[in-house]
């Protein structure tokens, strides 16, 4: 177990130089685990599965498991939500449906899940799955089901709870691709945030009232500037993509946190406290609540983010090939932001980054935009995994935080052998600082 991540460890430690992201897994095409060869050659025979279909676009990492999403936006994707063993002997592991097959059967609204974009694994061993209930994409979409939260004790593989959201927290737009979850001072305190895409909202989803309500601010629109890409040579217009990516900040003193998030058709970044959020009462009257910060600079859409215990932040570059940093002790600026890595034909459409409890940056690469907007060469590498401790992925850059490191290594504690950082680490000036617009 864990061989060639240690392998991979070792490697990292005994070079000297800058390391970057070190590529994990890689496929030319998803291929599934069936039960046996022959379920495996039906599925395909009868059009149950057509490899060339599936897209992997959200991964998580929990003890030696990777989770791995494919949404149905063609035919014959047969499981949407997946995993594979993080010590595979093989790099291009079949994905292995999550739970189980049946948890994973299109369009069965009560017990299956329809389309499962982004993942998260919390602290207590828990794995948040909005699943949209769509089949399809853009102008084929289908809602065989309303979308619905499922939560999965990744203990017992059961799932522990289904919420669907409200029809007050959708809109006939409505596309949620991304959630962030926000855990308290226990498991039942937990919250979980969903941007709406193209209903431009933020729905707010309470784990202990097992309630959810629904923000709209114009900050969730799209950049009417900005909806312009190029990536890969390819040339496109996605100019109507409001609120996507979103990270949560450590806690401060109090507890609360910074969600930052950013419309996709936008180069700005955007901040609240996870107080206002938390508290349905301010949904009408919170406008002044929501910070805008500086823009990232030319070519900087990013789809996807996540925040260390640090406070030290990893977005994707899509328009770059690439993945970027800021460390939040450091004001929201272009020149506190850093590209950890770039890639040209390696890290074309990095889909999604995500940081596990040893503190590694995992990211995922798929393609995304040649496989919606042209189409994907199965006899090339299309799909790759990477991953890198992140000290030394940022050491010397911007982001570094080794100062911080000495200073918070007297400040951890061990619990059930993981490491946590003891907050409060962000303190209020540290978004104050002369980085807000007004
Ligand atoms: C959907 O949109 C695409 C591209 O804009 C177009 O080629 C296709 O005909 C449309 N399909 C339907 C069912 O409207
Ligand atoms: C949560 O609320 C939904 C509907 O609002 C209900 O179906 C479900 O049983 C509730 N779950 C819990 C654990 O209370």
């Amino acid at each position: 177990m864990w061989s060639r991540f240690f392998i991979l460890f070792f490697i990292l430690k005994s070079t000297s130089c800058v390391q970057k992201l070190q590529e994990f897994f890689e496929w030319n095409i998803i291929d599934f685990e069936y039960p046996t060869d022959s379920h495996r050659t039906n599925a395909i025979l009868t059009g149950k599965f057509k490899p060339e279909n599936a897209l992997p676009v959200g991964i998580e990492i929990w003890h030696d498991k990777m989770f791995i999403s494919v949404p149905r936006w063609r035919e014959g994707i047969p499981a949407t939500l997946n995993y594979v063993p993080l010590d595979s002997p093989v790099k291009n592991p079949r994905l292995i449906p999550y739970p189980d097959w049946p948890s994973n059967e299109l369009g069965n609204c009560e017990h299956g899940l329809s389309t499962v974009y982004r993942i998260k694994a919390d602290e207590c061993d828990r794995l948040w799955v909005l699943d949209t209930g769509t089949f399809g994409i853009d102008n084929t979409t289908q809602n065989p089901c309303p979308y619905a939260l499922n939560i999965f004790d990744l203990r017992t593989n059961q799932r522990i709870r289904r919420y669907e959201l409200r029809a007050e927290d959708i809109n006939e737009d409505t596309f949620i691709a991304n959630i962030a979850v926000d855990l308290g001072k226990t498991c039942d305190d937990a919250h979980a945030y969903f941007s709406d895409e193209l209903g431009y909202g933020l729905i707010v989803y309470s784990f202990k009232e097992n309630k959810s309500w629904r923000f709209s601010h114009s900050y969730f629109l799209p950049d009417p500037l900005r909806g312009d890409y190029t990536i890969d040579k390819l040339n496109f217009q996605w100019g109507e993509e409001g609120i996507f990516g979103m990270s949560l900040s450590p806690p401060q003193e109090d507890g609360s946190k910074w969600l930052y998030f950013s419309p996709l058709a936008s180069h700005r970044e955007f901040a609240v406290s996870t107080k206002t959020l938390k508290d349905s009462s301010k949904v009408d009257k919170s406008w002044k609540e929501f910070f805008p910060l500086n823009e990232r600079g030319p070519n900087s859409h990013t789809t996807s983010r996540v925040m260390d215990d640090y406070g030290v932040q990893f977005f994707n570059l899509i328009d770059q090939n690439a993945i970027g940093c800021w460390n939040s002790q450091n004001p929201y600026h272009k020149k506190n932001h850093a590209v950890v890595d770039k890639d040209d034909v390696g890290l074309i459409f990095p889909a999604d980054v995500k940081v596990d409890r040893n503190r590694n940056l995992w990211v995922i690469s798929d393609r995304m935009s040649n496989f919606l907007l042209a189409s994907l060469n199965y006899g090339e590498i299309n799909f790759r995994v990477y991953f890198a401790p992140i000290d030394q992925l940022i050491k010397g850059t911007v982001c570094d935080t080794t100062p911080l490191n000495q200073y918070y290594n007297s400040k951890y504690y061990v619990n059930n052998n993981q490491y946590f950082a003891k907050f409060p680490l962000q303190k209020q000036y540290q978004i104050f600082g002369g980085n807000l617009l007004f």
